[in-house]
């Protein structure tokens, strides 16, 4: 059977992106294989562990369950779009200072979600990050440190 393409326009961290792709491509493939963003990690496939995390349209959203072909005409960002890898964002450096990460699988998807929850919420408690939180799952830090990095910029961030 010829696999039909769908052809999509879409930006991805700044820069427009046009391609062509097949109507069952996931999001997180299209961005791993096809694009090579591999920030965003597949572990469980089924939206419950956060580690695809990537924002689109200014939501935080699990790219394991979004097909590439619903990003057409959407405004994305990965992990590789917050900063040239030189000048890190307050978060990034919060999660560094605080001693956040481990083996790191999990931590493009925490520092995404972080930077949005500090954008809901102003100053949110431990509480709230808590329960933000929640769809990012990490097995290494106990997520104490965590926590205290996004609260530390949640304080900071409405300033
Ligand atoms: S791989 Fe997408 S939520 Fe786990
Ligand atoms: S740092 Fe290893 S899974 Fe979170």
């Amino acid at each position: 059977m010829v696999d039909i393409l769908y052809p999509i326009s879409l930006m991805v961290n700044g820069k427009t992106v046009q391609a062509e792709v097949s109507a069952d491509l996931r999001l997180l493939d299209f961005l791993r294989n096809d694009l090579n963003l591999t920030g965003a990690k597949e572990v469980c496939a089924e939206g419950e562990c956060g580690a695809c995390t990537v924002v689109l349209d200014g939501k935080t959203v699990n790219s394991c369950l979004i097909l590439a072909v619903e990003t057409d005409e959407s405004e994305l960002t990965t992990i590789e779009g917050l900063s040239d890898g030189k000048i890190l964002t307050q978060m990034q450096k919060a999660f560094v200072d605080h001693h956040s990460v481990q083996c790191g699988y999990c931590i493009p998807g925490m520092v995404l979600t972080g930077e949005q929850i500090v954008k809901d919420h102003d100053s949110p408690s431990r509480k709230t990050i808590q329960e933000d939180l929640s769809g990012n799952i990490c097995r290494c830090t106990g997520y104490q440190k965590i926590v205290e990095a996004i609260e530390k910029v949640g304080h900071e961030f409405h300033e």
